[in-house]
């Protein structure tokens, strides 16, 4: 058993932080070989009972803080090369720079490459599960998953589906798209701790008959995810009302053909209306919100009143390379900046707690997969960070002022970046 003694971060079923000053965090192997928390809370009310265990190895981690594992909903690894590349607007980004870099990863030798920095560039910020979008090639899904598979790394990935709309190289073949999909979906899906997400792309740039097998092999794979985009730009709305006149809405196109369900997440959901809200709810269907992305492409604002109004669920994501950053920190700061803003919609201050908890343990129950990630209680797969909240100067110096667990995460939120990272540790499956 591995017991750690730091300051520890948690949460409470209704998604409240639990802090510990001084805490206690005890972790184990299971049957399987998959490292488990075992205990968590004081480690004056547990060190009696788990320090006197035989093999029990203390390490003392003064002045840290542990938390869990941050949880990326949205990101697309073959866009790490993408980030910062500037355009008008999500269409003229994904023609000029988004498509002619994805078609490079026909080349398994170079997904390789990209996958493992990807993958590093995660843990090194924090991050230890992304659902994240390959290419449409089908190599691209075969790279990230064995770069995860040897880091031990809780990852979901997906083929893109895209039939139409794109050029030549990034194009895939309508029904060709959707065998590869179920093939990549028997070789990956439940394979150590990796997963498999149906990925058509956004409704523009599928057929309804690509679209149609989606939704056909989402019904024969229940547990396998679904990971799309929808309502993230003026113009892509737009366009998808033309192509499906008979929609009643974008979010309605997926859900014509039976995309909406349980593990289905669409990223962005900025301009739905209350009765795409009402949807997402009924379908038990997440938001992943890309609070970076969503500024640099000027796309729009995510309304969380709205949607705790409508009690659906949702979490945060990076979004890269529309996003412009893979650290969970800008990520957090952005949303607050987001809930901040007070000209399209009213504005609120969303807590540092809140923050933290969609990136965590709400993003892993908006995946399905509460319990599982996202937090550090007994039974979670023992994955999570060490933070050092004296990294810089001036963050030594606000944490050290903070009087309260709020204005202890908030100087975080509002300083941090991968400094704070010390380490991240990955539950690995043996
Ligand atoms: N919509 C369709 N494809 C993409 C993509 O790669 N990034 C973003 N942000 N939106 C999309
Ligand atoms: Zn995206």
């Amino acid at each position: 058993m591995k017991i750690y003694r730091s300051a520890l971060l948690r949460f409470a079923p209704d998604g409240s932080p639990l802090y510990d000053s001084d805490g206690l965090l005890a972790t184990a192997p299971d049957a399987q070989g998959q490292e488990r928390v075992v205990a968590a809370g004081s480690w004056q009310a547990l060190q009696a009972q788990y320090t006197q265990q035989a093999g029990a190895q203390v390490q003392h981690l003064p002045g840290r803080l542990i938390a869990p594992g941050f949880v990326d909903m949205h990101i697309h690894y073959p866009q790490t090369d993408v980030i910062g590349a500037p355009a008008d607007g999500l269409l003229p980004w994904l023609e000029h720079y988004t498509f002619p870099h994805e078609a490079r990863f026909h080349d398994r030798a170079y997904a390789d490459g990209v996958a493992e920095f990807f993958l590093d560039e995660l843990l090194r910020n924090g991050v230890t599960t992304a659902l994240t979008f390959a290419t449409s090639h089908p190599n691209s899904v075969d790279a990230i998953m064995t770069a995860a598979q040897q880091r031990g790394m809780r990852m979901i990935a997906g083929k893109v589906l895209q039939d139409r709309h794109s050029p030549d190289g990034v194009r895939d073949d309508t029904e060709q798209g959707l065998i590869d999909t179920e093939t990549l979906i028997q070789r990956w899906h439940g394979v150590d701790r990796l997963g498999y997400a149906i990925t058509p792309r956004f409704a523009p740039t599928s057929t309804p008959a690509q679209l149609r097998g989606a939704g056909e092999l989402a019904a024969r794979y229940r547990d396998v995810w679904i990971q799309s985009h929808v309502s993230e730009n003026l113009d892509e709305i737009r366009w998808v009302r033309e192509l499906f006149p008979a929609a009643r809405s974008y979010l309605g196109v997926y859900d014509d053909f039976g995309l909406m369900r349980e593990r289905a997440v669409y990223a962005h959901c900025i301009w739905l209306d209350d009765e795409d809200r009402a949807l997402l709810r009924e379908k038990h269907t997440a938001a992943a919100i890309s609070p970076t992305s969503n500024l640099f492409l000027s796309s729009g604002y995510f309304d969380y009143q709205k949607a705790d109004a409508a009690d659906f669920r949702y979490g945060l994501a990076s979004d890269v390379g529309g996003g412009m950053s893979f650290s969970p920190f800008r990520t957090m700061q952005a949303a607050y900046v987001v809930g901040r803003e007070g000209h399209a919609k009213q504005g609120f201050s969303l807590k540092p707690g809140a923050l933290w908890w969609q990136h965590t343990a709400g993003a892993a129950q908006a995946l399905g997969l509460g319990g599982v990630i996202g937090n550090l209680q007994p039974g979670c797969e023992a994955d999570f960070v060490v933070l050092n909240p004296a990294c810089t100067p001036l963050l030594a110096r606000k944490t050290a002022q903070a009087e309260t667990l709020d204005e202890l995460l908030f100087a975080m939120i509002v300083l941090g970046d991968d400094r704070l990272i010390e380490q991240t540790i990955v539950s690995q499956a043996k």
